[in-house]
């Protein structure tokens, strides 16, 4: 079974597939968000909004832990996620994917591990599953590889942050893609994600930011990114 992890404008890939249940996992973390199951292209699909309903859930605050052990309860094994990001570098531009091969992590107060009553320490090497990368990167016009710097939020970051992601590395900047991405590896789960750029980061923007410029870019290319996943999933 194939996993979506998507946030505004991926729920129409459910209406492309033929839908067969919705469900509420019960984890030892708590509940899932309402999971909507269907078939696509002959594939078992389970899709899962990750600030569940109406978006009730900011970044900071979304059950992590919750999500990803529901995901591998319904069965799933390959995780295709979305997230919305900044961009470091004006090269990467607003309604650009990427497809990140690294990430660094700047959240402060999640739950990152299931692991908190024995010692266990998963390799990170290959921090994205890279066969579900390679699909993706067959599937549509995509920017193969880049570091995701991932920060607690919900706020938006400085321009000294901003600054130092990208000295340090970083070529996009969201608030959503880790824990879920280490949660997966250690439930053995193979995971990857389409960064969709919304803007570009604080300080190189000419502007200030603000969440509508977010909303109205991933409004815009919610066609693009919904084909790319279809795609990636026929394959
Ligand atoms: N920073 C952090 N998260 C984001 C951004 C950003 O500029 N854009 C979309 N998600």
């Amino acid at each position: 079974m194939i996993g979506i992890i998507g946030g505004t404008g991926v729920y129409e890939i459910v209406t492309m597939g033929d839908e067969i249940d919705k469900r509420v996992i019960k984890t030892p973390y708590g509940n899932s968000p309402e999971i909507s199951l269907f078939q696509l292209h002959g594939k078992r699909v389970a899709f899962m909004p990750r600030h569940a309903k109406g978006h009730s859930n900011p970044p900071h605050m979304i059950n992590y832990r919750a999500n990803i052990y529901a995901m591998k309860k319904l069965g799933v094994e390959r995780i295709l996620a979305t997230n919305a990001v900044g961009s470091l570098e004006r090269s990467v531009n607003p309604g650009d994917f990427v497809i990140p091969h690294d990430f660094i992590d700047f959240t402060k107060i999640r739950k990152g591990s299931f692991y908190d009553d024995r010692t266990v320490h998963i390799d990170v090497t290959e921090p994205y599953c890279n066969e579900l990368r390679s699909t993706i990167k067959s599937s549509g016009d995509v920017i193969d590889g880049g570091v995701y710097v991932c920060t607690e939020g919900p706020r938006f970051e400085t321009p000294a942050e901003i600054q130092m992601f990208h000295m340090i590395g970083g070529t996009i900047v969201g608030m959503t893609g880790i824990p879920e991405a280490v949660l997966a590896r250690e439930l053995e789960m193979c995971y990857a994600s389409i960064c969709t750029v919304s803007n570009y980061a604080a300080s190189i923007s000419p502007t200030n930011l603000t969440i509508d410029e977010v909303f109205e870019i991933m409004d815009r290319k919610k066609h693009d990114l919904v084909k790319l996943m279809d795609i990636s999933i026929s394959k």
